[in-house]
């Protein structure tokens, strides 16, 4: 498979920070499946970790490339945690759900000491928005649901308030997650107030998860054609 060179640079990068015994959060989406394919070649050379996988796709990724895998049941905590993201800013908050992850991402996110994020330079950016917001929502009453997060994103001041069901394929069937549930679009253009908003979104009835995640990132690692820089807080 030919790997995009800038997600690979970072991927790689995000080795570093894995050591041998360690519990290993596995992001979704396609730097995340570069890290994977890479800590399984390591594995495959005797480094000894545990993955939990975001997702039934990293799952199969992980169980193909050799990485042994535990159920999110079985851990109560995870050392470091490597997933991408679809957009970042400088204080290190991030927009997920762009590959409909985001719930398990936030659940192993949050149970980590640490979590390292994976991009390409092109999702660094002053303020978030600009990316459609992902939040999963419950299949009942979504458009209900819809409707009150419009009314999140006005009330905190975002440049944009359309919110959109994601569908896929031919049919435009709506995307189901791999936790049963919908995927709302929300596109704020620009997001003033990411807490505000978050927590906004976490009052709405329906409202399973959002993908703004606040607080959470300690290292975001942005890849080149060339190089990746690593930036800690
Ligand atoms: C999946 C995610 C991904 O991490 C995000 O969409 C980035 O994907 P990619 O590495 O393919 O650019 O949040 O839910």
């Amino acid at each position: 498979m030919s790997e995009d060179p800038a997600k690979f640079n970072a991927a790689r990068a995000a080795l570093d920070f894995i050591d041998d015994g360690m519990i290993v959060g596995l992001g979704t989406g396609s730097t995340s499946a570069s890290f994977v394919r890479q800590l399984g070649e390591r594995v495959r050379g005797g480094l000894r970790v545990k993955g939990v996988p975001t997702s039934e796709a990293t799952r199969n990724l992980a169980e193909q490339v050799g990485v042994p895998l535990l159920e999110i049941s079985q851990v109560t905590s995870i050392d470091v945690d490597v997933d991408g993201a679809d957009e970042i800013d400088p204080q290190f908050r991030l927009i997920k759900g762009g590959g409909g992850a985001l719930l398990r991402e936030k659940i192993v996110a949050a149970a980590s000491t640490r979590m390292v994020v994976i991009a390409d330079s092109s999702k660094w950016v002053e303020t978030l928005g600009a990316f459609a917001l992902p939040v999963e929502v419950t299949r009942f009453g979504f458009a209900l649901t819809q409707a009150r997060i419009h009314e999140a994103l006005r009330a905190t001041g975002c440049a944009g308030d359309e919110v959109v069901l994601r569908v896929s394929g031919k049919a435009n069937e709506p995307v189901i997650t791999d936790g049963g549930n919908y995927i709302l679009d929300a596109d704020a253009k620009r997001i003033p107030n990411a807490d505000e908003l978050g927590e906004a979104l976490k009052q709405i009835a329906g409202v399973v998860e959002h993908g703004l995640f606040l607080g959470l990132a300690q290292t975001v690692i942005l890849g080149t054609p060339s190089s990746a820089e690593v930036k800690s807080r």
